[in-house]
This record gives structure tokens, sequence and C-alpha cells, in this order.
């Protein structure tokens, strides 16, 4: 709860302070091409301009704050620039040739930076590659497997019916042996035909021994005073494509690999590892799904082989990966670690939340080729 406390005072700080410095380059710009002009006619069309730039955030407040913040930034990184200039020439000012200045004045450097990094942030969430890893563990079992493991679909941001159903005949075509669906399918602004579209789907992908889903944080649509759908349909509906739900639950795959699904550690009680493995067969491969990426050493301690999680979406926006990496509030932000004897996997989700943009990492959905030593 701390962190979330200092993020949303950070944001606050952050936000505020950006659209005073906004509004002070817009009345920079005004003065510059309206010399003339009187201080109350400078600062109309400046909040003019500013309410024009706000209109935006009506209709995706949060996609507008991203792409404002990168504006801002952006802009602040021309006066860096600029002072650094003036600096190397001793203070001195120094002449520009006039379409630098008008470039620098309009803010279009940033513009045209800013238009770079949405055409970017939107190719990546669109852009769904498939990854592959192969992973060797220490126990005998009859053949290779292939988990193709699917997370943060939050379906409603970016793929639509077609798009998804796309992606699903991808995954079966790599003949997975069972699916991992690792939370955050949907979330609070999924409707309920969405929710139903998405596991129809998602259901449908062919596999030899099941597909199985676990609860992320959002899929509930806790994060909404009146969710779009209860818990009961979800559940409901989930079963209903043939999906397995596991609640700190296990399924045995071929009789010889133990799949547990943890809860998620965000909502109320969960078991323990130790609970949760207490009755094990530690012979059989033991592969835990947790949608956030936690507890490794834990894990390692009680004898699992596997994790596999999503939740942080890689990061989805810079630097917010990084942070997370600092803030040590996921043991991973993304990609394979061996923890001990534990192989942990982190996927950055084939979409993402809230907003269709992502500039850290590519949406994906992954398979791993599980092999016996
Ligand atoms: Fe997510």
């Amino acid at each position: 709860m701390g962190l979330w406390i200092f993020l949303l005072i950070a944001f606050l700080i952050i936000g505020i302070s950006s659209l005073v410095y906004f509004y002070k380059k817009i009345l920079a710009a005004v003065k510059y091409f309206d010399k003339g002009a009187s201080r109350l006619k400078k600062h109309l069309i400046t909040t003019g301009l500013f309410i024009l730039s706000l209109i935006p955030a009506f209709f995706s407040f949060v996609k507008w704050f991203i792409i404002f913040l990168h504006f801002t930034v952006f802009l602040l990184l021309c006066d860096l620039a600029k002072a650094v200039v003036r600096r190397i020439n001793k203070g001195k000012s120094v002449s520009y040739p006039g379409w630098m200045k008008i470039a620098y004045k309009t803010g279009a450097v940033a513009l045209l930076l800013t238009c770079a990094v949405y055409v970017y942030g939107r190719y990546n969430m669109y852009h769904i590659e498939r990854t592959d890893y192969d992973v060797t563990i220490d126990k005998p079992f009859s053949q290779e497997y292939t988990a193709a493991l699917i997370a943060d679909l939050h379906y409603g941001i970016s793929l639509n019916k077609e798009q998804l159903q796309h992606q699903a005949d991808l995954i079966e075509e790599a003949s997975p042996d069972f699916v991992i669906l690792c939370g955050d399918i949907v979330d609070e602004n999924t409707t309920l035909e969405g929710m139903k579209e998405a596991f129809a789907i998602l259901g449908g992908i062919k596999s030899r021994y099941g597909n199985y889903y676990v609860y992320g944080n959002h899929d509930s649509g806790i994060f909404r005073s009146k969710p779009n759908f209860t818990v009961e349909q979800l559940e409901q509906t989930i079963e209903n494509c043939g999906i397995t739900v596991l609640k700190d639950e296990s399924a045995t795959i071929n009789n010889e690999m133990l799949l547990i699904g943890r809860k998620d550690r965000q909502f109320g009680e969960r078991k323990d590892i130790d609970e949760l493995t207490k009755d094990a067969d530690f012979t059989k491969l033991l592969l835990i799904a947790d949608h956030q990426p936690n507890d490794y050493l834990k894990l390692d301690k009680a004898g699992c082989d596997m994790i596999v999680s999503g939740h942080t979406h890689g990061g989805q926006i810079f630097p917010f990966g990084v942070l997370g990496e600092l803030s040590g509030a996921n043991d991973m932000t993304y990609g394979y670690r061996k923890v001990g004897n534990l192989n942990a996997f982190v996927t950055s989700g084939i979409a993402g939340w809230g907003f269709d943009l992502r500039t850290q990492k590519h949406s994906e959905y992954v398979l791993i080729h599980i092999k016996s030593k």
C-alpha cells in the first residue's frame, strides 16, 4: 500500500508541475508569435490552447496523460539542450537559424518525437511476437512438454475478436500440450460480451492435456464500483469454455506433472506454498502458475521446479519496468531466471492495461519446451 501512495503522490506532483510548465511553454510561444498583443490577450490565447490540449483527456485520460508526459519531457529536453549550448557559449546568446527558432518555440521537435514514440508504442502493442524457451528439469518424465503461456490480454484494450482468434490459431499450430492463462485475461473495462468472447476463443485452443486459468488482479473487476460481470459469471463462463480454473488448486498432467494455480496475492487470503505442496509427489514436475512473479526463494525452498507469471507487462511504458525492478515489487519484470533449482518465467503479456501503447517490451505469447534431463 505504501508504494501505491508514494506513486499517487509522485504522479500528482509530476502532473501538476507538467501542466504549469506546459502552460508557460504555450505562453512563451504566443509571446513569440504575437509580440504586439496585450498581456490579457496573450493569456486568453494561451488558456484557449491549453484547454484545447486537455480535451482528449475526457475520452481516454490515462492515454492522454502518458502522451502528455512524453511531450513535456521532450520539451524539457529541448530546453536542456538550449541551456547546454548557451553554457558552452559561456552565457552569450546564440544566433539560431529562423526555422530552428520556430521549431523550438512551437514545440515541433518535441511533438515530432512524441509522435515517433506513439507510433513505436502502438507497433509494440499490436505486433505480437512468439517467444520460445527451452528448459531442462532434473526429473524423469516420458516426453517433452510444450506449455503455451498467455497473460495480460486485458480484453478490449487492443485486440479485437478476429485478431485474438488469429493469435489463438497461431498458438494451436504450435501444438501445445497444455495452455496456461496466467491472469488479467479480462479487466474492469471488459464488457460481459467481451469476457465471453475472449474465453470462448482461448478455450477453443486445442491442447493435449487441457487449458488452465489462474486469476490476475484485474479479472474480477475489483477496480470498478459496478463491475460489468460477477465473479460467478466469470467462472461459469470460463468453465463452460472448457478451461479449468485453479484457485490454490492443482491439476495433474499426464500423471507426471503437477500444475498448481495460485490465487492472486493482491486479494484476500491465499494458501502458503508449503500448504499447497504438502501432499505433492515431488518425483513429479512441479509447475506453479501465479499471476504476479513473487516468492521465488520460497518456491525454490519448497521444491518447485518452475513458475510462470505475467502481471508486469515488462513495464509497458518506460521507465516503469526499471522502477519495478528497483522497487523490488516483483521478483522479476520479464524473461527467464533460475533461482536455485527454480526456473522462473515472466511474460510481458499479449496486450496491456489501460491504453494501446507500450514502449517497454513487445506483446507476446510464450511457448516453453520442457525436457527431462
Ligand atoms: Fe495485467
